[in-house]
């Protein structure tokens, strides 16, 4: 069952779940994923309600944002996904299809081609308007030190304009 809200009503919420991972989810050609993220979140560009992603290039969601430009956010709010957030922050699609394995039901999104994760309440539909990789010589030392080295991958920052909001309760 969909029920609708309006796109900042739980912004705040969403702010205070992401640092323990909420999952972002893409597909291509029949080709589904989710992973987890902790940065990002809702804002304003242009006058849209955007949700802002980081996604490293070395993501297999990297791969499937490149090739169809859109994504969902899934929040769990009472659900407990620790377990699946931690799984699916870990592994890759390319160890194996992470909605299956954690047993997460991946339903079509209603206006962009990415799947939502159904045992979650809060969800977010997303098409990307604009991204840009991080120009690394716009970042700090210091955070370049932390987060950039020779091995890591750089950061696409995608802005996807929130093009549909609700809240999804599978079983009713
Ligand atoms: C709490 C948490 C937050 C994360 N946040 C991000 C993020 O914002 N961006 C990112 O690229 N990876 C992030 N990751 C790592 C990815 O979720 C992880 O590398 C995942 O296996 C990628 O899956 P994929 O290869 O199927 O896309 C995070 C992991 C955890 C556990």
């Amino acid at each position: 069952m969909y029920q609708e809200i309006n796109v900042f009503d739980y912004a705040a919420t969403l702010l205070d779940q992401i640092d323990s991972g909420i999952f972002l989810s893409t597909e291509h050609q029949n080709r589904m994923n989710t992973m987890t993220i902790g940065w990002g979140g809702i804002t304003v560009v242009w006058g849209k309600p955007i949700f802002m992603a980081l996604v490293r290039d070395c993501r297999a969601t990297y791969e499937l944002l490149e090739k169809q430009n859109a994504f969902t956010i899934s929040v769990p709010l009472q659900a407990d996904l620790k377990e699946a957030l931690a799984y699916c922050g870990r592994y890759s699609l390319r160890d194996g299809d992470k909605f299956n394995r954690c047993k997460l039901t991946p339903v079509p999104g209603r206006k962009v081609a990415a799947p939502i994760v159904g045992e979650a309440e809060l969800h977010y539909e997303c098409q990307v308007i604009y991204k840009q990789t991080l120009i690394e010589s716009h970042i700090p030392a210091y955070i370049k030190q932390r987060y950039y080295t020779q091995t890591t991958a750089n950061h696409t920052m995608y802005f996807g304009e929130i093009v549909d909001q609700y809240l999804y309760h599978k079983d009713q």
